[in-house]
């Protein structure tokens, strides 16, 4: 164990998360650097790090590239958008490429050509290259009994509720329907994600939204019309994580500090909290961080795939050999941290266990040296790229704001209101001041 580690954790045991003494990290720097404060080297990161440019690298992901779904055409920009700033910025950039399961594409569209929003589940049959166009079958909430002949060949349109959506689909393949539309019954901005629960079907499926499936009813089904619905499988897919690493001159400590956040967003969202707003942040800090001298290594890992099962950084920190775990001090991942929305006043630090860690304590006294604004609550959450570095047994924390006292996520998550509208420039560069100053504190001289 490093001894910035042992150190800590000696503290950890020793102490309750909110009562790290202060100064702690005053002495580290004044022990490195004599005359100057840890509020001296907090400064040359805060004074540089630049709102307007993250706010406009959220704006380019979003509103010029879009959607970001592992796999597509649209990731793979992304990342080459990464690659190319990252080695404007001077840093040595590895492109490391991973498998990801067969891409599922859909789209369903009406006889005047519009196009109804849908979401394809894993194990959901392809259709023809052409699509299956077909008449609608009302099957009400998709019970037996809710078939007759009439089904055969037509696309059940199914209500969400009553049982499980695998069932309906087997209902439906029972009745002899050629696919199946699940159409939601709450409002929800995104189209409705009916997970088969590991099941494969023979039939293509897909999830709408509620007021879709009811628009259909109304147009398509009184008219007798048909739908189009087309169901791609592309087999062969990837995604790519960067890795931007700097490594301290001869002499320095072997400790590495790993930043990382995911680019990728779910479909039909611009994903610019989920996550363009960690992505800014992070490229921002790597262009600050890039002046200065430091003691430690540092990698900037922007993560590809984590909408899917955090496929990227499993796949990045099983590629890390046991000394680079060993020598990992600590990840801080970044992954929301840029929302509007007026209740998400709190920086939550979650962390696998609920438990303070070196990156927690660390942000924690950056926060207090600089001022941060916003309350700092630990937490003990997953679902980010932190995840598979703890399981590593590296400490390893995801920034996210949130409401405080309930955890709640801004209203737009996942869905296609996830747009640059409700993005702060404010809070991103409160992130940036808070991330990028603490990570300084462990890889500085
Ligand atoms: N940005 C979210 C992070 C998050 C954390 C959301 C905690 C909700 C709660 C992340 O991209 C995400 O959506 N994660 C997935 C899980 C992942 C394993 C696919 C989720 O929480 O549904
Ligand atoms: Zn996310």
């Amino acid at each position: 164990m490093k001894w910035k580690t042992a150190f800590l954790s000696a503290l950890l045991v020793t102490s309750s998360f909110y009562a790290t003494p202060a100064g702690l990290f005053e002495q580290q720097a004044a022990q490195a650097a004599p005359g100057k404060s840890g509020a001296a080297f907090d400064q040359k990161v805060i004074a540089r790090i630049d709102e307007e440019r993250m706010y406009e690298d959220v704006y380019h992901l979003t509103e010029t590239i879009g959607p970001r779904v592992a796999g597509t055409e649209a990731e793979k920009e992304t990342a080459d958008f990464l690659e190319q700033r990252l080695e404007s910025y001077g840093y040595e950039v590895e492109v490391q490429e991973f498998s990801i399961p067969d891409l599922v594409i859909g789209h369903l569209h009406t006889e005047s050509g519009d196009e109804v929003l849908i979401n394809i589940p894993s194990g959901s049959a392809a259709t023809a290259e052409e699509g299956l166009t077909a008449q609608l079958y009302d099957a009400g909430l998709g019970y037996p009994a809710d078939y007759n002949a009439e089904a055969a060949g037509k696309i059940a349109l199914i209500q969400r509720g009553g049982f499980t959506f695998a069932e309906k689909v087997q209902n439906a393949e029972a009745a002899g329907a050629a696919g199946v539309l699940i159409y939601n019954n709450v409002d929800q901005a995104g189209p409705l994600n009916p997970s088969l629960g590991g099941n494969e079907m023979d039939i293509p499926v897909g999830g709408i939204t509620k007021a879709s499936g009811e628009a259909l009813k109304a147009d398509v089904l009184a008219a007798n019309g048909t739908v189009t619905l087309t169901v791609q499988a592309f087999e062969g897919a990837t995604s790519e994580n960067i890795i931007a690493t700097r490594t301290p001159k001869k002499g320095g400590s072997d400790g590495i500090v790993h930043v990382s956040a995911h680019y990728d967003s779910v479909p039909f969202a611009a994903g610019a909290s989920d996550n363009a707003s960690g992505t800014a942040v992070a490229l921002e800090i790597a262009r600050v961080l890039k002046s200065y001298p430091i003691d430690e290594e540092v990698r900037f890992v922007f993560v590809g795939a984590e909408e899917i099962g955090l496929l990227g950084s499993r796949h990045y920190v099983s590629e890390l050999t046991e000394s680079e775990v060993a020598r990992s001090t600590g990840n801080f991942n970044m992954d929301m941290v840029g929302t509007s929305w007026d209740n998400a006043t709190a920086i939550y630090m979650n962390t696998l266990d609920g438990q303070a860690n070196i990156v927690t304590e660390t942000a924690k006294a950056t926060g207090e040296r600089i001022g941060t604004p916003s309350e700092l609550i630990l937490y003990q959450r997953g679902s980010s790229d932190h995840v598979p570095f703890y399981e590593a047994g590296i400490p390893a924390v995801n920034f996210i704001r949130r409401e405080p006292g309930t955890a709640s996520l801004e209203p737009y998550y996942h869905t296609p209101l996830d747009t640059i509208e409700f993005i702060s420039a404010e809070r991103l560069k409160e992130a940036g001041d808070l991330v990028g100053a603490s990570v300084y504190q462990l890889i500085r001289k």
